[in-house]
């Protein structure tokens, strides 16, 4: 036992300042700090090392006639973790660091403790792209150590706390909703947990706190407020992950507007006091069909052009028979004016045509139009007079070249190869350029074809029909449209909300299109339905995704950097090794037998 050494953290080296902190006017003030070392520098005489805490960097100087402290400085290495003290000091001109916070002044030691030492860390703390994702989420500790991911932890915090600022300050309260719940999928699968007193039943952790946000309306609670975790097995992407926040918020007695107008005052907040950035407000409002008309997608990035324009009727009867069959099927011609897309190679042009056939488009007819006149691979099998219209339809000229390419299909299939096409042109174009464009998408369907020939909610099937759609739920469930509604910023689904359904009539209505029956509602809804009997008030709320956010205000594109402890692509935690396998002892107690064990990889 007394081999090993053991660092008592004593009075003596509480800590009087910040490295980060330290300015000129700190000149000659007695200072203890403590932190991790990032780097030590012998210089002649001296040896300097620069310390680190989460507040920033400081550079410490040792004098070699300190022949103690300056052997025990020589022996530090990067991350061992020391407290010193010492007097702060100007540095002589020639040393100034005009982009370090504290490059002005360095702290000549006096007195060190060294509390822990670190094994060589397996990749450089301080630069990003040293380490595989693998790495930097096995040793996650030491990868928020980096600055980056300090701000982006900070910037997260807060989010949360304006959040509760601004929601308190409307008379909004927080309510607390359960982790363990009733199994009702909401769109992705569910993570179970076993009952141990229950056998044979499980719980499920919540998709989110939907059903409890609105049965706490029917309570008369009014204005409810949560930042709350919610749960999804699904697959994942780069804006998604098992685990995510939500800014949850539901209102009584309200309509859509209401909705905008708090959702709008909450972002407004949140990114002038965090970010300092200006939103104007309030934000523009697009249907959902003029949204895929316009940019082939229900997030539409604002920040670009880049419009979507119909040739569909300029091609019915076409000569160009790929056009005119598509038109004659019921399908669409439509296309993007670029005026980018003139300089551009043949190859890179067949880039965006592979882009568009990997969206299921059958190819990319292009025209071409400059001060040379009009060059196009289908020109041949046009009449003048569809050029013509064509370059009328997106306002192109020999004064405004540009070169517009065409798709020709079905609605679905052209909608999306367009919006994937006019988003991959529109990234460059933006690439870092800061703005923030903010806009409602409203009025989605509220059903979608479920593949066997019926329906399936397309958002939840808890929101209200447009009121003028109601007649047509029977008839054409297809074509009825919801108070649904996303708040998009910069081409990301930032929230999702939606009015809700408050009559258990309507509700058992819905249920029936999706092939729900009164025996399935009542067992799986149940609760709900009734608790709509007892005087549920008309009621509507929004989520907004708390990691994504964060996400956008950074102008960053992975959701993990902004989640301390996020999962990998497989929704393995690479840390502590989760999922894990379980004793047979607990699974026994569960009354769990594991028939198929997966060996992990
Ligand atoms: P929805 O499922 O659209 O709506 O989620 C709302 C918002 O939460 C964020 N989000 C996610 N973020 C990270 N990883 C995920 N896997 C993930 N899933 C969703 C998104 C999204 O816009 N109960 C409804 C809300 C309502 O109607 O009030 C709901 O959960 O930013």
């Amino acid at each position: 036992m007394t081999d090993i050494p053991v660092y008592h953290f004593g009075e003596e080296w509480k800590r009087t300042a910040m490295c980060g902190d330290l300015r000129a006017h700190d000149k000659g003030n007695e200072v203890t700090l403590a932190g991790w070392v990032r780097k030590v520098r012998e210089f002649g005489e001296l040896t300097f090392l620069d310390m680190w805490d989460r507040s920033g960097l400081v550079q410490l100087v040792v004098e070699a006639s300190d022949e103690k402290l300056h052997a025990l400085f020589r022996s530090l290495r990067s991350e061992d973790v020391l407290a010193v003290r010492g007097t702060v000091r100007k540095r002589p001109a020639d040393m100034v660091n005009a982009a370090m916070g504290t490059g002005e002044v360095e702290v000549e030691v006096s007195a060190a403790e060294v509390f822990n030492r670190s094994k060589v860390p397996p990749f450089n703390v301080t630069d990003k792209s040293q380490a595989s994702d693998e790495m930097r989420l096995k040793y996650r500790y030491l990868d928020l150590r980096r600055d980056s991911m300090q701000s982006n932890l900070r910037l997260r915090h807060e989010i949360a706390l304006k959040t509760r600022i601004y929601l308190s300050g409307e008379d909004f309260i927080e309510v607390e909703t359960p982790m363990l719940v009733r199994s009702t999928p909401e769109g992705a699968r569910d993570f179970i947990v076993p009952s141990r007193l229950q056998p044979g039943r499980f719980y499920a952790l919540p998709q989110s706190p939907q059903f409890y946000k609105q049965i706490l309306m029917v309570s008369g609670v009014d204005r409810y407020f949560q930042l709350a975790r919610c749960l999804r097995d699904e697959d994942l992407r780069a804006d998604r992950q098992p685990e995510h926040t939500q800014i949850d918020i539901e209102m009584s007695f309200i309509s859509e507007d209401d909705i905008f107008a708090l959702a709008e005052g909450l972002m407004k907040k949140i990114f002038l006091d965090v970010a300092g950035i200006e939103l104007e407000t309030p934000f523009p409002v697009l249907d959902y069909d003029e949204s895929m008309l316009r940019y082939g997608t229900d997030k539409p990035d604002l920040r670009f052009g880049l419009e979507i324009s119909d040739c569909s009727d300029i091609f019915r009867g076409s000569g160009f028979s790929a056009f005119a069959s598509a038109v004659e099927k019921g399908g669409v011609v439509r296309g993007i004016s670029w005026p980018g897309g003139l300089g551009q190679s043949k190859s890179q042009i067949k880039k965006l045509e592979k882009l568009v056939r990997g969206a299921g488009a059958g190819g990319l007819a292009t025209v071409s139009v400059d001060g040379n006149g009009v060059e196009s691979p289908i020109a041949r099998f046009l009449g003048g007079g569809e050029i013509d219209a064509v370059l009328e339809r997106f306002g192109v000229s020999a004064s405004t070249p540009s070169l517009i390419m065409l798709v020709a299909g079905g609605v679905p299939v052209v909608e999306k190869s367009l919006g994937k096409l006019r988003t991959h042109l529109g990234e460059e174009l933006v690439a870092g350029n800061g703005e923030m464009r903010f806009l409602w998408v409203n009025r989605f369907p509220l059903f979608m074809p479920s593949g066997d020939g019926g329906w399936e909610p397309a958002h939840h099937i808890f929101s209200m029909p447009l009121e003028k759609d109601i007649p047509r739920i029977d008839s054409d469930p297809g074509a009825v449209r919801g108070h649904l509604y996303d708040l998009v910023c910069n081409g990301t689904e930032l929230g999702s909300g939606s009015i809700r359904i408050h009559m258990r009539e309507l509700q058992e209505k819905l249920f029936g299109v999706i092939g729900i029956g009164e025996e399935e509602a009542e067992r799986k809804f149940g609760f709900l339905l009734e608790a709509f009997e007892y005087g549920a008030p008309p009621h509507g709320g929004i989520a907004i995704g708390l990691d994504r956010l964060a996400m956008v205000m950074a102008a960053e594109s992975s959701i993990r950097d902004f989640i301390a402890f996020p999962k990998t692509q497989s929704a393995a935690s690479l840390m502590e090794g989760a999922p894990s396998e379980i004793e047979e002892g607990i699974l026994e107690e569960l009354h769990i037998r594991v028939t198929d064990r997966n060996e992990r990889e």
